[in-house]
């Protein structure tokens, strides 16, 4: 009998065929609305390969019913919708999709910084609706980045990109990670900087930090306090790794100047979220890698990593090593 793989969201055919003509593969009928937990169940019972998305929880309830489960192919770098441990355990292999998506998400990133520090989707939507009326001196006047502090927290891979392309826009750039990078403040020139400190002196705070036991709230009221009155905080991560309540209160008490979140705790974010209500902050619906390019690419990597399990072979992105 065929291996059986489950694809939890409707994917462009051609891109499934290199699995369809090894396996038995079968395919949840929406590209935009998610898997009933009961049907994940169902099919995980059947399933030797998984492939899923960071809006699936694969739980120890879904890992206990994937009796032959071999592989979890998670469209994603973050797999902290998997149940990384019970997964080990069981030998199930945790595959992500790193490394294809990282430029693409830090000019998503770096264009986040660039949105919220100069205005501009308040500025597109003013001229939209017909409020342009004469050209005005500080009509929508924004906060230059050029020549500013940009502190990164979480120096990983998408990190180091956006700092890159912080030094094209001459910035003073701080970092704070769990482990220092040498390598990297030789070639960048960046520095590193305690949390504390990072947090109090940069101008634009960007978090990219993956969401661990450790980084879950860390961006609390007390952190925003400490932040410039003019500071523009950015979220790419996840985002629980920040308290959504003490960032709207930082923002309505002008603590901060600004927020760009491509990211939420609860996704998607209802549309009446307080959050969304501020001018100052520019909400985009978790679209860090999303170019038609870089998701062709972390398809094809969950196909190759399926192929490679169920074929016996070491896949090339495995997180549970
Ligand atoms: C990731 O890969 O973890 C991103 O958040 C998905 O866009």
């Amino acid at each position: 009998m065929k291996p059986y793989v489950y694809i939890t969201r409707k994917l462009p055919d051609a891109l499934v065929n290199p699995l369809k003509e090894k396996y038995n593969v079968h395919m949840w009928k929406h590209d935009d609305i998610p898997v009933p937990r009961d049907i994940l169940m169902e099919e995980a019972k059947k399933a030797d390969a998984l492939f899923t998305v960071l809006a699936d929880s694969i739980d120890e309830s879904v890992l206990a019913e994937g009796k032959n489960l071999k592989v979890v192919a998670n469209l994603a770098v973050g797999f902290n919708n998997i149940d990384l441990k019970t997964a080990s355990e069981k030998g199930i292999a945790i595959c992500n999709t790193p490394d294809v998506l990282t430029d693409t998400t830090a000019d998503l990133t770096f264009g986040l910084l660039m949105a919220a520090a100069r205005r501009i989707v308040e500025a597109a939507e003013f001229v939209k609706e017909g409020k342009w009326q004469a050209w005005s001196p500080f009509l929508l006047a924004g906060q230059d980045i050029h020549h500013k502090t940009l502190g990164i927290v979480g120096m990983g891979r998408i990190g180091e990109t956006v700092a890159k392309r912080a030094t094209g826009f001459d910035m003073n750039i701080l970092y704070f990670n769990r482990t220092r990078k040498p390598e990297a403040e030789e070639q960048l020139g960046v520095t590193y900087a305690s949390f504390d400190d990072l947090v109090k002196q940069s101008d634009y705070i960007i978090c990219l930090t993956p969401l661990t036991t450790e980084t879950s709230n860390m961006f609390t009221r007390e952190v925003f306090q400490k932040m410039k009155q003019s500071a523009i905080f950015i979220n790419a991560a996840r985002g629980a790794v920040v308290d959504e309540q003490a960032l709207y209160e930082a923002l309505m008490a002008g603590e901060i100047a600004g927020a760009g979140l491509d990211v939420f705790q609860k996704e998607p974010i209802p549309a009446d979220h307080p959050l969304l209500k501020l001018p100052n902050v520019v909400a985009l619906p978790h679209i860090g890698s999303s170019s038609t390019e870089t998701r062709t690419a972390m398809v094809q990597l969950c196909v190759q990593n399926i192929m490679s399990i169920l074929d016996g072979k070491e896949p090339k992105t495995l997180v549970n090593k």
